[in-house]
C-alpha cells in the first residue's frame, strides 16, 4: 500500500472509532477498572408465546418462539429432532424441519438430517424481552419495493 492511501485509511479507521465512542456504542471490554467484579445483569425473560414469528426475508432461519431452556443437544441426544423430525410431528404438531436440513453442502439429499444441520441453534435463536443495544434499521423488502401501500413502515403482508 502507497503511504499516503496507508495514512488515509488509518485517519479514517479512527475518525470510525470516535464516531462510534461519541454514539455511546454498548461496551464490550466490562467494568472500569476491569479487576473489580460486579454483580452479572439479571437475566432476560425468554419470549416464549408459541407464536410463529414472520421471517424477513425468505431464507431467514425462523426465530424459536417457545421455552428450549434445558434441551439437551449431545452426540447422544437432539431434543429438538424430538418434535420437529418429520417422524414426530404428528404428536408434537410441531412444523417439520424443511428439505434443506436434509442436505449436504453439495446439495446431495441425504435420508437423515444432515450433520451441518444438527446444532440447531446455529442458527436459530429464541428471542427476549430485552432492551436492543442499538438502533434497528432494517426496512423489509415490501416496505422498500412499495413504500406507498406500506405508509408505517412496516409491511403487513
Ligand atoms: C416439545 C416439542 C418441541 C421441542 C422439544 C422443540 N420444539 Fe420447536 N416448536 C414446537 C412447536 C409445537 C412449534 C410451533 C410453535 C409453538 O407452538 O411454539 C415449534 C416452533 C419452532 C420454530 C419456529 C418455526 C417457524 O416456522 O416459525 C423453531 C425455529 C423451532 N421450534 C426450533 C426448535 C429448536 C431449535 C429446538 C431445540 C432447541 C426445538 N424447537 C425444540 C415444538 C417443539
Ligand atoms: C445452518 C443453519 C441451520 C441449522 C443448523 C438449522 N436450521 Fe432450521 N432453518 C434454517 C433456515 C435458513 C431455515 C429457513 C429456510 C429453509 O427452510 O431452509 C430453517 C427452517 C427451519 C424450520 C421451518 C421449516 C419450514 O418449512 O417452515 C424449522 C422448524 C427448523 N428450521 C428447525 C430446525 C431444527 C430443529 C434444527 C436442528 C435439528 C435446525 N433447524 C437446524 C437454518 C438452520
Amino acid at each position: 500500500m502507497r503511504p499516503r492511501l496507508l495514512i488515509t485509511v488509518m485517519v479514517a479507521a479512527c475518525l470510525g472509532a470516535g464516531a462510534l465512542l461519541a454514539q455511546d456504542a454498548p461496551r464490550l471490554r466490562g467494568p472500569e477498572p476491569f479487576t473489580q467484579e460486579q454483580a452479572a445483569p439479571p437475566m432476560q425473560r425468554a419470549v416464549t408465546n408459541d407464536v410463529r414469528v414472520r421471517r424477513n426475508y425468505p431464507d431467514q432461519p425462523p426465530l424459536i418462539p417457545h421455552a428450549v431452556e434445558g434441551y439437551a443437544l449431545d452426540l447422544n441426544a437432539n431434543k429438538c429432532m424430538s418434535c420437529h423430525a418429520r417422524r414426530f410431528t404428528e404428536q408434537s404438531q410441531a412444523p417439520m424441519i424443511s428439505v434443506t436440513h436434509y442436505q449436504d453442502r453439495e446439495g446431495n439429499t441425504l435420508g437423515g438430517l444432515a450433520p451441518r444441520r444438527y446444532a440447531c441453534m446455529a442458527c436459530h435463536v429464541p428471542q427476549t424481552e430485552a432492551r436492543p443495544l442499538v438502533e434497528n434499521r432494517f426496512i423489509d423488502m415490501d416496505v422498500l419495493t412499495e413504500p406507498e401501500r406500506h405508509p408505517g413502515g412496516r409491511s403487513n403482508r
